[in-house]
């Protein structure tokens, strides 16, 4: 049977330092850093001892992804090449290894390649140099396992069934014979059929019919199912494991629909990168954010602008029921003859390593916001339907009147905010969908993009702008929510992200995510966690800091209350209460409208006067008549406390990660949003700090990820000069 080695250990980077994968060439500062200084070459070495065991078997080293142009050689001879950032690629060492020590080289090149995607114009993010994923040594029979597409074609019948096609790894051209055994197992390992099939070719198909008691993978209930796929070919044997999940995804002219039925899509795009060490984090902090997504922002969908993401990602939106729009890397930007070519590979590189997640549900296969070609989309979406008949296929435009070679139209509409620019153009959350395509018929429309550089919101603006912010994301959602003939909207973007000193505000940072770098929310955040079934959790988040002069004027009102419950009750002082109910008028189409107290609700008594005493207030959310959630603010904030938040207290050995928040409350435990004082963070025991030892706080926030480097006890010691000093400990086990 095949093994599958951890080859993430002892690499030596630039000829004098030991380090782990995933790696980022260069650790970046957090914001305003020259994004140069990774774009040149750089080295990795990794010396090993080949096992004789190895002897008659298949060797690689399989990289999940380098940064980029890639070009691995063993003992000073070059095995491969692989120029795209985004997709695994295999080093195959068989029949090159030497008894005793053998050196692996890979060199990586950081400089944008103009003939590589997305290169060769300006790109709204960075691509960080570096091994930045996992690697792993894998050792197998001659003739393997390579691939398998597992294919659902009557999900929706009582009685399902499967047809996978298998696809054999034969390096050495070996003739090929034998049987194979496929095994169907439940998301609790048992199996429930099986069948076999003799070997002839290294194409091989198997087909499991009238398959009863099989759960369909949902949002809700994303049942997962494996297909373990078995050979014995003569020249040993292999095994390897395909998840996959029954269910249907189709975008129609009236929306998406998930197994037949109707879910209006409610997502934000995702960038795969983080403070300080770029895109190199691993199977965590990628597990984390799909968790952030789903659990803590409510989404049911995400698109991975602009490029295929981390495997773990993708995996962990399939064990959590979270929808994607996958797509390959470009912005903007169409290179020539051969950057395309390359760019037609990156399609099939993405579907063939990722045809079967249930959680994706559509192919991106045109260079996001790039113009019309007509020749070059003709081939990516031929390659898509072929490659994978299952899932249609979308390309993001912000042009109108664009030819829909895809079969969903998808739109990245920043007309919100248009108005700013003058003319007669009234306040428009979202264009209906014909005046967009200039179509005579309505077509399968999902809308991929609002919100961003049209209205950038750092997590310590005013609360007037960041109130501006919501009401922005709630417009579009509300939109989206009222028009049938649009299947969702995906809004820029989830998380503030580095960029190019060509976008964002100059510090190389476009503050657009409705989450900042570390991924602490926003308000805006709030706009998309309210929709969520009080069921699910009771949202109670009132658009305030709550002080009497932060906006213009001064006071609170407008005071937006984001939630889900049916009526909020405002105590002010030692005022009478009063109950206000949501603004169902103002948005009619979102599952929970916002509560909006305006200065008309009340009475000129009420509303107070500039200059008397501040008071505390209470806020409570009521549901069916009871209380069911209370938000309490002081008048009279003070530096009181400081948090240490990690998101794990366990956490593996070598290499795992954890996030730690750091946050400064007040006496009452609420974030001081304007608290800007520098913390020292030290770690200690079986793990490193990523980033700074000292940092301000921004937001009255900031955080890390703390990488393990042992078996063991950790301390994280975070200290302010105020605020004392706080622990927290960790292990590593
Ligand atoms: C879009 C683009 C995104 C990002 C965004 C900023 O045009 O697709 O990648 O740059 O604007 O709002």
């Amino acid at each position: 049977m095949r093994s599958l080695i951890d080859f993430n250990s002892g690499w030596l980077f630039e000829g004098k330092d030991q380090v782990r994968l995933p790696h980022t060439a260069v650790e970046l500062p957090f914001n305003y850093f020259d994004e140069t200084a990774y774009q040149r070459v750089f080295t990795y070495e990794k010396r090993f001892t080949a096992d004789p065991a190895w002897a008659g078997k298949d060797v690689s080293v399989v990289f999940d992804g380098a940064m980029a142009n890639a070009k691995v050689s063993l003992n000073g001879s070059e095995v491969v090449a692989h120029k795209d950032g985004y997709t695994p690629f295999e080093a195959r060492l068989t029949g090159k290894l030497k008894d005793g020590e053998n050196v692996l080289t890979v060199t990586i090149d950081g400089s944008e390649n103009p003939d590589i995607p997305p290169f060769g114009g300006q790109i709204d993010y960075l691509t960080y140099a570096g091994i930045y994923r996992e690697a792993w040594l894998r050792v197998t029979a001659p003739v393997f396992v390579g691939n398998a597409k597992v294919e659902t074609p009557d999900a929706l019948a009582a009685r399902k069934s499967i047809r996978a096609r298998i696809d054999l790894a034969n390096p050495q051209d070996l003739p090929l014979s034998g049987t194979l055994v496929a095994a169907l197992v439940d998301g609790d390992g048992k199996t429930i059929a099986t069948t076999d099939a003799a070997i002839n070719g290294s194409l091989v198909d198997v087909a499991f019919d009238d398959l009863s008691g099989i759960a369909l993978w949902d949002i809700d209930n994303p049942a997962l199912y494996t297909l373990v796929v078995m050979i014995d070919t003569g020249v040993g044997r292999d095994e390897a494991s395909f998840r996959f999940g029954f269910r249907t995804a189709e975008f129609t002219t009236d929306g998406f629909k998930l197994n037949g039925k109707a879910l209006k899509l409610r997502g934000l795009n995702r960038h795969q990168s983080f403070p300080y060490v770029g895109y190199a984090l691993g199977k965590s902090a990628q597990e984390r954010d799909a968790e952030i997504l789903k659990r803590e922002l409510k989404l049911n969908m995400v698109r991975t602008s602009h490029y295929p993401q981390s495997h773990y990602f993708l995996d962990r939106c399939d064990e959590l029921g979270l929808l994607v729009f996958e797509e390959i890397p470009g912005w903007q930007h169409i290179g020539g003859e051969s950057w395309k070519d390359e760019s037609v590979e990156n399609v099939r590189r993405m579907i063939t390593r990722d045809w079967n997640h249930p959680s994706i549900v559509i192919w991106g296969v045109r260079i996001n916001e790039s113009q019309d070609d007509h020749d070059f989309y003709v081939r990516t979406n031929k390659l898509a339907h072929e490659l994978d008949p299952t899932r249609q296929t979308g390309g993001v435009r912000y042009i109108t009147d664009s030819e829909l070679l895809e079969d969903v139209y998808t739109m990245n509409d920043f007309i919100l905010g248009l108005e700013e620019w003058g003319g007669n153009r009234p306040r428009t959350p979202l264009r209906p969908q014909q005046e967009v395509t200039g179509l005579d018929r309505v077509v399968p429309y999902m809308i991929t993009e609002y919100g961003g550089h049209m209205y950038p919101t750092k997590s310590w603006d005013q609360e007037q702008r960041q109130a501006e912010h919501v009401l922005r994301h709630l417009e579009v959602m509300n939109a989206a929510y009222g028009d049938p003939q649009i299947a969702g909207c995906i809004g820029w973007c989830a998380f503030d992200y580095n960029t190019h000193k060509d976008f964002g505000s100059g510090d190389r940072i476009c503050h657009h995510g409705v989450m900042d770098m570390f991924r602490e929310p926003k308000f805006a955040a709030y706009a998309y966690i309210s929709q969520c079934e009080p069921s699910d959790e009771v949202i109670l988040k009132p658009v305030t800091f709550w002080a009497r002069g932060e906006r213009n004027i001064g006071g609170v009102l407008p005071l937006m209350i984001l939630t889900n419950c049916d009526e909020v009750e405002l105590t002010y002082g030692s005022n009478t209460p009063k109950r206000f109910t949501p603004d169902r008028k103002a948005f009619p189409h979102l599952p929970h409208a916002p509560v909006v107290i305006k200065r008309e609700h009340l009475t000129d008594e009420e509303l107070g006067l500039w200059g008397m005493s501040w008071e505390d207030a209470t806020i409570t959310g009521y549901i069916a008549g009871k209380p069911v959630k209370t938000v309490n603010f002081i008048a009279d904030p003070i530096a009181h406390a400081l948090e240490v938040a990690p998101d794990a207290t366990e956490i593996g050995t070598e290499g795992d990660t954890t996030r730690v928040m750091i946050r400064a409350l007040d006496q009452s435990g609420k974030k001081l949003p304007f608290f800007p004082e520098p913390v020292a963070i030290e770690v200690s025991g079986a793990a490193e700090r990523l980033g700074p030892g000292i940092v301000p706080l921004r937001a009255g926030s900031t955080g890390f990820w703390l990488r393990s480097t042992g078996k063991g006890p950790i301390t994280v010691t975070v200290s302010n000069e105020r605020l004392g000093r706080a622990t927290v400990t960790l292990t590593a086990s």
